[in-house]
């Protein structure tokens, strides 16, 4: 099956964020390559369809920019709706147990079925290049003015 990129005019999102826990996954993500926070919605009604997205993750006043997926994790057969955020270029962060903030900024591809886990590899590896692209021309507004003063 031929690896389709998003498209480059991803659909904007306005004012389409949640707020959640960062809960223990199952640790694949950092096999993979792509570490990722896995967020329990306080309030599940805030998550959006099922689909990969560019954002931003909020811990405490820091923004990270971030590539999100949303849906379950169909390429290992799993069925439990996750909200998963890796931060672009950091495999340092320890977020378990942190209160955080996910803003979905653009829409760039459904959930899918990979055949083979190298090829969903190289498809994350496409959206982080797409969502540090789009990202780079939208940073966010920043809510917490504190340490600017
Ligand atoms: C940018 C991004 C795109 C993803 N796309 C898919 C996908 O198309 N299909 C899929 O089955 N899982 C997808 N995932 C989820 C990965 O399968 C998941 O992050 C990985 O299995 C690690 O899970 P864990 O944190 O529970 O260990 C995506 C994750 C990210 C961060």
């Amino acid at each position: 099956m031929p690896l389709q990129p998003p498209a480059a005019s991803a659909v904007p999102l306005t004012e389409v964020s949640l707020r959640g826990d960062v809960v223990r996954g199952d640790g694949r993500g950092r096999e993979l390559g792509f570490p990722t926070a896995n967020i329990r919605a306080v309030s599940p009604s805030e998550v959006p369809a099922d689909g990969v997205y560019a954002g931003w993750l909020q811990v405490s006043s820091d923004w990270f920019p971030a590539a999100i997926s949303v849906g379950a994790n169909v390429t290992f057969d799993q069925d439990d709706r996750r909200i998963e955020a890796h931060v672009l270029d950091r495999t340092d962060l320890t977020l378990t147990g942190r209160h955080v903030t996910v803003r979905f900024d653009r829409r760039l591809r459904d959930m899918r079925k990979f055949r083979r886990v190298a090829n969903l590899i190289e498809q994350m590896q496409r959206d982080i290049d797409i969502a540090r692209r789009l990202l780079a021309e939208h940073e966010p507004v920043r809510e917490n003015f504190d340490d600017q003063i």
